[in-house]
C-alpha cells in the first residue's frame, strides 16, 4: 500500500495588479520585495539586487515593450489580512523585439525550499511560454562568487571565461529543467567616493587621447529633446554590439518614445538617471553615452548601467572619458554613496578592462542560462 502524498501547505496564486503601493491589492508587490531581500541576504550576503515593491509595481504598469506574467506561492500564514509570499515567479515576454524569448525568474524563501514550490512555478510558467509560442527560455542564477576553475563542482560556460558552481540550488534547478550555461556575467563594485585627484587624472588622461574632436554633455533625467533620437540609436547599437556569447538575443528596437518611457519609469519609481554623452563636434552627432542610476531612497548604492561608444568612434578612450566624467559629477551629486555596482559579460573584455582600470573589483555574478523551450522539461513530481 502506498503512502498518500502529504497535502502541500502552499498554493500558487496569480496576484492582483495594483496602481498604488498602499492599496490593499499591492500586498504581492510588498511580499515579493520582502522575499527577494531575504533571498539576496541568504544567498549573496546582500540585498543590493532585490527589487523594491515600487520597482515591481512600475514594471507591471509599463508593459509596452515586454509583458509580465507573475505568480506567487503563499503558505497560508496571514498577518493583518496579508498572505505571506514564500515563492515568486515572473515570466517576461518581450513584444517589440526578441519575440522568441521567454525570460524566467523564480525565487523561493530558503525556509521553504525543497518542497516542490520552485518546480510548480516553473511548470506553470513553462505552459504560459508554450501558449505564447516562445522559442527560447532565458534564466539567470546569481552567485556570491565564482568558484576557482579547479573546484570539483565548477562548470564552465559554453563560451568565454568564468565558472559557476554546479551545486548552487539555482544551477541544480535550472540544469534539471534542461537549461545550459551559455556565459558567465561578472558583477563588479567600485568603492566610492574616489579621491578627486584620482578621478581628475582619469578624465585628463582620457581627454588627452580623445582630443578636441569630441564635446561632452552631462545631465540628470530627462534628456534634452535634441538628443533623444540619438540616444535611442545608441541603445540600439549597445544591444547589437554587446558580446553575448551564444545567447539568442536580437538587436532591440529603440526610438525616442522608448527613451522617454525609460525616463518615466525611473521617475515613477523614485529613481534618477545621470547621463554623460560624447558629441562628435564635426558632425554634431552622438558618439557614445554612459548612464548611472540610483534609487533616491538608497543613498549608499548607485548602479552603472548602459555604456556604449559607436563602432566608428572606438579607440579614442571615449569609454573611459564618459565614465570618468559621469563619476565626477556623481561624486558631486551623491557624496553619501558608498558603492557603484555594474554587470559585464565575461566575454566583454574591452568594457571589463575599463572597469578594472577604474578600480571596480569582482563582487559575484550570474550564470546566464538558455534552452530551446521545446527542450525544457516539466519538473513537478507525480
Ligand atoms: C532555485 C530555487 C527557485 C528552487 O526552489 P525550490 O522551491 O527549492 O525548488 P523545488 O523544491 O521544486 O526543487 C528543489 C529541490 O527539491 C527537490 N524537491 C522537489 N520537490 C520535492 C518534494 N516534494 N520533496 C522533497 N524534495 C523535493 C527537487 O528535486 C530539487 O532537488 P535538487 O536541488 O537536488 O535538484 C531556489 O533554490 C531559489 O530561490 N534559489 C535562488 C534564486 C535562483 O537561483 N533561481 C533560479 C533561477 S530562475
Amino acid at each position: 500500500m502506498s503512502t498518500p502524498a502529504a497535502t502541500p501547505t502552499w498554493r500558487l496564486v496569480e496576484p492582483p495588479r495594483a496602481d498604488l503601493l498602499d492599496a490593499a491589492e499591492a500586498w504581492a508587490y510588498r511580499g515579493v520585495a520582502a522575499l527577494e531581500r531575504a533571498v539576496g541576504l541568504a544567498d549573496l550576503g546582500h540585498d543590493d539586487l532585490a527589487p523594491r515593491a515600487v520597482d515591481l509595481l512600475v514594471g507591471d504598469r509599463h508593459q509596452e515593450h515586454a509583458r509580465h506574467h507573475r505568480l506567487v506561492a503563499v503558505d497560508g500564514e496571514v498577518t493583518r489580512g496579508v498572505p505571506r509570499v514564500v515563492g515568486h515567479g515572473e515570466l517576461v515576454l518581450p513584444v517589440s523585439d526578441n519575440r522568441h524569448l521567454a525570460v524566467v525568474r523564480i525565487a523561493v524563501l530558503p525556509s521553504h525550499r525543497g518542497q516542490g514550490i520552485g518546480s510548480a512555478i516553473a511548470d506553470r510558467l513553462r505552459r504560459v511560454a508554450l501558449t505564447e509560442c516562445r522559442a527560447t527560455v532565458f534564466a539567470e542564477v546569481e552567485l556570491a562568487a565564482e568558484p576557482p576553475a579547479d573546484a570539483p563542482d565548477a562548470v564552465p560556460p559554453r563560451e568565454g571565461p568564468g565558472h559557476v558552481s554546479a551545486d548552487l540550488p539555482g544551477m541544480r534547478f535550472a540544469r534539471r529543467a534542461g537549461l545550459g550555461l551559455e556565459i558567465v556575467a561578472r558583477r563588479s563594485v567600485l568603492d566610492v567616493p574616489l579621491p578627486d585627484d584620482v578621478v581628475d587624472r582619469f578624465v585628463a588622461d582620457a581627454a588627452a587621447r580623445a582630443g578636441d574632436g569630441y564635446r561632452l554633455h552631462t545631465w540628470q533625467d530627462p534628456a534634452p529633446e535634441r538628443w533623444v533620437d540619438q540616444l535611442a540609436a545608441l541603445e540600439h547599437s549597445l544591444s547589437e554590439d554587446e558580446p553575448n556569447g551564444g545567447l539568442a538575443l536580437e538587436a532591440e528596437r529603440w526610438d525616442g518614445a522608448r527613451i522617454r518611457l525609460e525616463e518615466a519609469k525611473r521617475a515613477e519609481s523614485g529613481r534618477t538617471g545621470l547621463v554623460t554623452v560624447a558629441e562628435h563636434v564635426a558632425t554634431g552627432t552622438l558618439a557614445g553615452m554612459t548612464l548611472l542610476a540610483w534609487d533616491d531612497d538608497r543613498p549608499e548604492l548607485t548602479e552603472q548601467d548602459s555604456t556604449v561608444v559607436l563602432a566608428g568612434h572606438r579607440g579614442h578612450r571615449l569609454g573611459m572619458l564618459l565614465k570618468a566624467v559621469n563619476l565626477r559629477e556623481h561624486t558631486r551629486l551623491r557624496p553619501a554613496a558608498r558603492r557603484i555596482s555594474t554587470w559585464n559579460n565575461e566575454t566583454n573584455a574591452p568594457m571589463l578592462a575599463i572597469n578594472v582600470a577604474l578600480g571596480f573589483r569582482p563582487a559575484g555574478g550570474s550564470a546566464e542560462l538558455q534552452a530551446p523551450l521545446a527542450d525544457v522539461v516539466p519538473l513537478s513530481r507525480g
